[in-house]
């Protein structure tokens, strides 16, 4: 009988004590589906991945893989494959021996183990190693063979725990691409815990954004970033604009400038807060139409300018794609437009 969903964590709660690390969580995952548990640290992240995972157990709720309740199974027996920050490789192991303990723990016959175990370093394309000794290999290497060492037990389950937080940014880059391929070629369903809004939305078909032991909202990267529930996810998943106004009649004021508002606003009337991204704004020239303004600072980050512009209502970042040419000075005066559809109302927090 094929489940609807392969992981159901159904109210889950965990007390520390008198501290309560996760209030009320609940969620699904598809099979083969890449799923991120996005949030702040201390949001309860890791807390959440161990009781899947079934280090921790849950003061309250239930979790379900493949309709069978996982309370009473013990963590060796779920078919899990997991990955930490930490590379916890055995030092005085080659990457080979390494991805073949789990195997040796499982009872599976030595011919059988050094094929899989060449077919997982390869999976990480790091059969050219397998007889390198960690302190030989570099972070990224090592964290390959972490990966394979999960993936050689051909879990149904693969829990990764900020797997690419020790690794510098260009590094850290690559291995999101090669672990989002990887994932999608052996389709093996997988949760990763991060508080990097940009690997979650790179790598996960969906997120799960966590705020203080809750998950505040489920959704496709795209679509939380660009309807985000409330404030605090507008602003975990990238920079966003604050514009406060004033509504009436389908348009809104603010700093003197009107505008239109977007149809599902149109009928609102008085204080509103929007929202706007910096991708979403534009620059024009001193006079033209739009919020007035000034040229506070401009980055230059290769692809794009980061702009900050000073108005009466605060300062706004702006994002503009290099087109080859600067159009605006630092000092500057200039003027702030936008297109109604791109607003957003955000609740005040
Ligand atoms: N064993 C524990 N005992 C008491 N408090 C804990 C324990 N483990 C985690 N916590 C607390 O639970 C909260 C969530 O922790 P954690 O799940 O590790 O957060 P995250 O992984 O999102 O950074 C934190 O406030 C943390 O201090
Ligand atoms: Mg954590």
């Amino acid at each position: 009988m094929a489940a609807p969903h392969f992981l159901t964590l159904d109210r889950i709660r965990k007390d520390y004590g008198a501290f309560t690390a996760i209030r009320e969580v609940s969620f699904s995952v598809a099979p083969g589906e890449f799923l991120g548990l996005l949030g702040p640290s201390g949001c309860g992240k890791t807390t959440t991945l161990q009781m899947i995972a079934g280090f921790e157990v849950p003061s309250r709720g239930r979790i379900t893989m493949d309709g069978r309740d996982l309370t009473t199974v013990p963590a060796a027996k779920r078919g899990i494959g997991l990955v930490f920050q930490s590379y916890a490789l055995f030092p005085h192991m080659t990457a080979a021996e390494n991805v073949a303990f789990g195997l040796e723990m499982r009872w599976v016959s030595k011919a059988e183990r050094i094929k899989r175990v060449a077919e997982a370093l390869d999976m990480v394309h790091l059969a050219h190693l397998a007889d390198r000794f960690p302190r030989q290999m570099s972070g990224g290497q090592q964290q390959r063979v972490a990966l394979a060492r999960a993936l050689v037990i051909e879990p149904r389950l693969l829990l990764l725990d900020e797997p690419l937080s020790n690794l510098d940014a260009k590094l850290r880059e690559e291995m999101q691409v090669e672990l989002r391929e990887l994932q999608r070629r052996i389709g093996v369903t997988t949760i990763l815990v991060t508080h990097d809004q940009s690997e979650a939305m790179a790598l996960c078909d969906r997120v799960a954004i966590m705020q203080g032991g809750r998950i505040v909202q489920i959704d496709a990267p795209w679509r939380a970033y660009d309807v985000p529930a409330d404030d605090f996810v507008a602003d975990f998943l990238g920079r966003s604009n604050r514009l406060p106004a004033c509504a009436g009649g389908g348009q809104a004021e603010a700093g003197g400038h009107r505008f239109a508002l977007p149809p599902d606003l149109a009928d609102r009337q008085g204080d509103i807060l929007l929202t706007i991204r910096p991708e979403r704004l534009r620059i024009g020239n001193d006079g033209a139409a739009g919020l007035g303004g000034r040229v506070q600072s401009r980055l230059f980050l290769g692809g794009f300018w980061l702009y900050a512009v000073e108005t009466a209502l605060g300062s706004f970042a702006v994002m503009l794609q290099n087109t080859g040419t600067v159009p605006h000075d630092e000092g500057a005066p200039v003027t702030l437009n936008w297109d109604a559809h791109s607003l957003r109302r955000l609740e005040r927090a």
